[in-house]
């Protein structure tokens, strides 16, 4: 990260202005308009690229944000082929708004690279990716799909939100693009809203910038501020977070109230080995679902130290009931032919003690279950 060049202060500062005056008529040092170019949002820009491992890094105000921007590379009758376990905020935005203006979606498992290839066909201009997915867990095989995408000619993108740069980074497995909600682990502290988009191809960032640009919607100069601050912990938060997130998902794996758990770390996963030849850990989001649906509410009730809660990835444990909350708007039968249930629940690990977390995962299932 850049230090500031007027005065050397180790924390950017915030530049909280709309606007810059120019040195003469027709010359500005580089700063016109803060839509355009913000010192500050720029020092989080260079970060988000360099963790990735990117040229050009864009960010937005919001992952919403950045996901629409990248759908700006796209036009009517052009097909986008996505994993079939999307987050529900980007499903929202394919099916209900950007289907209207003539794009087309399909949904495929992308852990198998040849499924994958069957289903491009001349309209399909993109995959996009996430993996793992929101909130299954499934795992896409990135190298793979990325590298029929490239023999196809058409781009790969990848949403990185749950695995932050930190454990995945999927421009170096062959991805054109990332995406993230840097609301997410790359903000990690709940309190701000962002997005990023990031690239190693100069012709792309520079579509992504002008996208910024054109449509606006810019991370403030105080949420760049604090998507900066937040980037100088990712690598001790996400440690610590997966960490966690191991011994947690050890002893729900065990539980006899829980039916299913869904986290790569776990030797049942069924795509562990594609999972870790491409990532560096497990992470630290764990989707489970109870033995009886019923006892859902109860149980999400019942938790104190693990706030019930729509986000993930920051230093607070949070639990979602994906199927009436984050994913709401995918129509039932949907989530149920992904295997979405209603039983099911995402917890995203932060950095609390883990035995405070076991303990209180622990009286909130025996409330539920009434297990002793
Ligand atoms: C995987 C994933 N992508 C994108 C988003 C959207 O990000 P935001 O809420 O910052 O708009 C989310 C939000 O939960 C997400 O989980």
């Amino acid at each position: 990260m850049d230090a500031d060049r007027a005065f050397g202060s180790v924390s950017v500062p915030i530049y909280a202005t709309a606007i810059y005056r120019y040195k003469a008529f027709g010359k500005h040092r580089g700063f016109d308009y803060s839509r355009s170019e913000n010192p500050t949002r720029q020092a989080a820009e260079r970060a988000v690229a360099d963790l990735e491992g990117g040229t050009r890094g864009v960010v937005f105000s919001s992952g919403m944000a950045a996901v629409s921007a990248v759908m700006t590379l796209f036009r009517s009758g052009d097909q986008i082929l996505c994993s079939d376990d999307l987050y529900g905020g980007t499903y929202r935005l394919f099916e209900r708004i950007l289907k209207h203006c003539g794009l087309r979606f399909a949904y495929v498992d992308m852990g198998n690279p040849r499924t994958v290839a069957k289903r491009i066909g001349r309209r399909t201009r993109a995959v996009f990716i996430e993996t793992p997915t929101n909130p299954l867990m499934k795992i896409a095989d990135i190298r793979g799909v990325a590298r029929i995408a490239r023999e196809q000619g058409i781009l790969s993108v990848v949403d990185n939100t749950f695995m932050s740069p930190l454990l995945q980074r999927p421009l170096a497995l062959g991805a054109d693009v990332v995406v993230h909600s840097a609301t997410k682990f790359l903000g990690g502290h709940n309190d701000l809203i962002g997005g990023a988009v990031v690239t190693a191809d100069p012709d792309l960032g520079e579509r992504m910038h002008f996208a910024q640009k054109a449509i606006g919607a810019v991370l403030s100069p105080f949420d760049s501020w604090l998507l900066l601050r937040g980037i100088k912990t990712l690598a001790i938060r996400v440690a610590r977070a997966q960490q966690t997130a191991e011994i947690v998902a050890d002893f729900l794996a065990t539980h006899p109230f829980v039916r299913k758990i869904f986290y790569p770390g776990l030797p049942r996963h069924h795509r562990r080995e594609v999972h870790f030849s491409q990532a560096d850990g497990p992470g630290a989001v764990i989707s489970f679902e109870l033995a009886r649906q019923s006892a859902v509410p109860r149980f999400l009730d019942a938790l104190q130290t693990v706030l019930l809660a729509e986000s993930l990835g920051g230093v607070e444990s949070l639990i979602t009931h994906p199927s009436t909350m984050t994913h709401a708007d995918i129509p039932p039968e949907e989530q149920a032919a992904v295997g979405l249930t209603p039983s099911l629940v995402r917890l995203s690990v932060g950095i609390e003690s883990p035995d405070d977390l076991v303990a209180d995962i622990a009286q909130a299932l025996r409330k539920a279950g009434r297990f002793r």
